[in-house]
């Protein structure tokens, strides 16, 4: 497991295995934008300030990956202890 930590408020939520990055922050109140929830339609995408992203979607160019600037929260995980989200 991890956590993600938001920009703006310094909150971290931690995220339990089998379980979205998404929801671990609906469970908390913070509500993100989703539609496929499969890493395929882009609608999620987050801005990641540090960490490593352990990206699992479609979406992203191999290139955009490598860059661990933005992830897809609906379905890709962290590959590090913490992620600090620009949210
Ligand atoms: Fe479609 Fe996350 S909701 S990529």
């Amino acid at each position: 497991s991890f956590e993600v930590r938001l920009a703006s408020s310094g909150r971290t939520v931690g995220v339990a295995p089998g379980q979205s990055v998404v929801q671990a922050l609906q469970a908390q109140g913070v509500e993100i934008l989703t539609s496929c929830e499969q890493g395929v339609c882009g609608t999620c995408l987050t801005r990641v300030l540090e960490g490593q992203c352990d990206h699992r979607d479609h979406y992203l160019t191999d290139e955009e990956k490598a860059r661990h600037d933005q992830f897809l929260p609906c379905c890709s995980r962290a590959t590090t202890p913490v992620l600090v989200l620009d949210l």
